[in-house]
């Protein structure tokens, strides 16, 4: 009997302990989100354990949760799926059938998963697909691009670039019957990331002649330079997105040697030598004062050369491309940027939206109440109120803007 009860009080505790996680007070739905967060962080812990026992990778412990979610290409009365190749990348095609002789609009689509995890199959991103797809009368581009950690920078870039390049000829939007001046990029965390890092080299590519009209940035990661930011603070053990596992992330994107990942932890991964990229990302500078507020900047802490030579691919622009010069950031198109009160990323898309302010490009830019990751739960059974509201205000705004 004595045994018994303990167990049970250890179980309890325990279950307590991974389902409640300190939300602020104002957050909606505050239940579901515990819950979401405990899959999340119990994949995380056994992802991570396993990693340490030499069992698994961890990101292939976290990638059980989008096979779970894996669906079919499956065509319904409005809209026609279709999984097929552009250019040798593999993307999911979505084609609405409504008003067949009409031009069409266009989204080229990049999901999210901290460039390891995600696809484009997975039931959410599908459900968000379609409904884009639909409503706007256009065709959706999803693309599957390669992951981590089989695959490193940059070929999870090259393979959306690839497609943007691939999608943005007029012979293929013709086949389409798609209208070139109403084609638009989109995506969200990581995908937000290479939709930022995609339109900008679309913008300056020559060879690329037809141009995005709109690019679509839901709580995107855009710099490596500063993991200190006062979001990566103030969110470090935030439920969905914790500041270790997005460290995890971006390092991983890079390479698998852990070196990188503890000097990125320890905020100390940046070389003197590339000190001027600093400016770029400099949160003193470019955050509006009420997210200062309660933090001190200091000047950065200098890391050693030899990373920086041995994967100079994490300050590249095409992974950070906060961190590139007011020239590069002029003339790109009309941008909608989501950023999330509680979530490590917050900060990344506020100082994008102040750079491309300053550097003119016109930005629509949506603040919620929420943690990282909320559209992805904008419907299903764990249907988030304000996943709900960001995925209709953005596809509402799209409609009205593309
Ligand atoms: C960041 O900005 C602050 C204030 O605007 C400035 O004092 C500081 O020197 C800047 N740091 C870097 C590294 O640019």
């Amino acid at each position: 009997m004595g045994i018994k009860l303990l167990c049970l009080l250890i179980a309890t505790v325990l279950t307590a302990y991974y389902i409640y996680s300190p939300l602020p007070e104002n957050v909606e739905d505050r239940w579901k989100l515990m819950l979401i967060g405990a899959v999340f962080r119990t994949l995380d812990h056994v992802g991570s354990v396993a990693n340490k026992l030499g069992l698994a990778h961890h990101m292939d412990v976290m990638m059980s949760l989008t096979s779970f979610e894996q669906t079919p290409p499956t065509s319904d009365e409005k809209v026609t799926v279709t999984d097929t190749e552009f250019n040798g990348v593999p993307v999911r095609l979505y084609i609405p059938k409504g008003q067949p002789d009409s031009l069409k609009r266009a989204m080229i689509y990049i999901h999210g998963g901290g460039w390891c995890l995600g696809s484009a199959a997975m039931q959410p991103y599908d459900l968000l697909s379609r409904r884009t797809s639909e409503t706007l009368n256009a065709v959706v581009v999803s693309v599957e691009y390669r992951l981590a950690p089989k695959h490193h920078f940059p070929a999870q870039f090259e393979d959306v670039f690839t497609v943007a390049k691939y999608f943005l000829q007029s012979s293929v939007l013709e086949q389409y019957n798609v209208d070139a001046s109403r084609v638009c990029v989109a995506g969200d965390s990581a995908g937000g990331n290479l939709a930022a890092a995609v339109a900008q080299q679309v913008l300056r590519d020559p060879g690329v002649k037809i141009k995005f009209k709109i690019q679509v940035l839901i709580y995107p990661a855009l710099q490596t330079i500063d993991l200190d930011l006062p979001s990566y603070r103030d969110n470090a053990n935030m439920l969905i997105l914790p500041k270790s596992l997005m460290v995890r992330f971006w390092s991983e994107y890079f390479t698998t040697d852990m070196s990188l990942n503890r000097a990125m932890e320890a905020n100390q991964h940046v070389p003197a030598e590339l000190s001027h990229l600093f400016k770029f990302a400099n949160w003193s500078h470019w955050l509006p004062e009420r997210f200062k507020k309660g933090h001190v900047y200091t000047k950065p802490v200098y890391g050693n050369s030899e990373l920086g030579k041995k994967y100079p691919g994490f300050l590249d622009p095409r992974a950070a491309p906060l961190l590139v010069d007011e020239s590069k950031l002029r003339g790109l198109p009309l941008t909608y940027v989501i950023t999330c009160q509680y979530d490590v990323l917050r900060d990344d898309g506020l100082m994008y939206v102040s750079r491309l302010r300053e550097a003119g490009v016109n930005v629509i830019h949506q603040h919620e109440n929420t943690v990282h990751g909320a559209v992805m739960f904008s419907t299903g059974p764990l249907i988030l109120t304000v996943g709900e509201k960001m995925a209709n205000d953005y596809i509402e705004w799209l409609n009205k803007n593309l």
